[in-house]
């Protein structure tokens, strides 16, 4: 069993996206242990409570220092036998010690196909203003293994979104997440639960199983 620690920040859709995946049977061999939230009262921890999953908020503000803020992260989750650690629309920039607690441990949805539309500043609906600025006809979502660079860890699986004429950033954010986000994240998670992928000197390779 694949024991999985969700980061939140908001609304929660792809965390909801997952928990409907395991509950509906698609994903047998996982199962989300912990959710973490950013920020108190986030609706994603309500999806969790829902879903009877144990769900905590951990402010930064609340904390003497980012170190102490990250190493009670890194506590709750190894506490917690967290194997796998998702990041669903979480918004804050992990430290290196994090990273190095969970090497190769960590995905992340992001909301552009990578290399576009990431890396410092590109969030939310952020990358979505700026790829119908540049005016692509094509954008999608990314899941990635992080590393220290931000959006920069080894591509798992990428799913383009068609850009129409007449979107807002608001329109092309709820495709994206429609079309792809919350269908290759669940993927990942099965993928990695049955052991189908892995990453091989810096890239992400698949493993098939008999
Ligand atoms: C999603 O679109 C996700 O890709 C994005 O935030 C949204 C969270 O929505 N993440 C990033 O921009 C990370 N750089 P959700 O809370 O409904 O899942």
């Amino acid at each position: 069993m694949l024991n999985i620690g969700v980061l939140v920040s908001g609304g929660g859709t792809n965390l909801q996206a997952i928990l409907d995946a395991i509950q509906s049977g698609q994903i047998p061999e996982a199962k989300i242990v912990k959710v973490i939230s950013s920020k108190e009262g986030a609706y994603a921890l309500t999806r969790a409570k829902n879903a009877g999953v144990d769900g905590v908020a951990l402010v930064k503000k609340n904390f003497p220092s980012n170190e102490a803020y990250m190493d009670e992260m890194i506590r709750v989750l190894q506490q917690a036998k967290v194997d796998l650690v998702v990041l669903a629309g979480f918004m804050t920039v992990l430290s290196p010690k994090f990273i190095a607690a969970f090497p190769n441990r960590i995905l992340n949805i992001h909301p552009s196909l990578i290399p576009s539309f990431c890396g410092v500043g590109y969030y939310g609906l952020k990358v979505h203003e700026a790829a119908l600025q540049r005016g692509v006809k094509v954008t999608g979502a990314t899941v990635h293994f992080v590393n220290e660079e931000t959006d920069g860890g080894p591509i798992f699986l990428q799913k383009t979104v068609e850009v129409r004429e007449d979107d807002t950033p608001q329109t092309l954010q709820q495709r994206v997440m429609e079309e792809a986000e919350w269908k290759i994240l669940p993927e990942a998670i099965r993928l990695l639960s049955r052991g189908e992928a892995e990453v091989i000197d810096g890239k992400v390779r698949r493993v098939t199983r008999p």
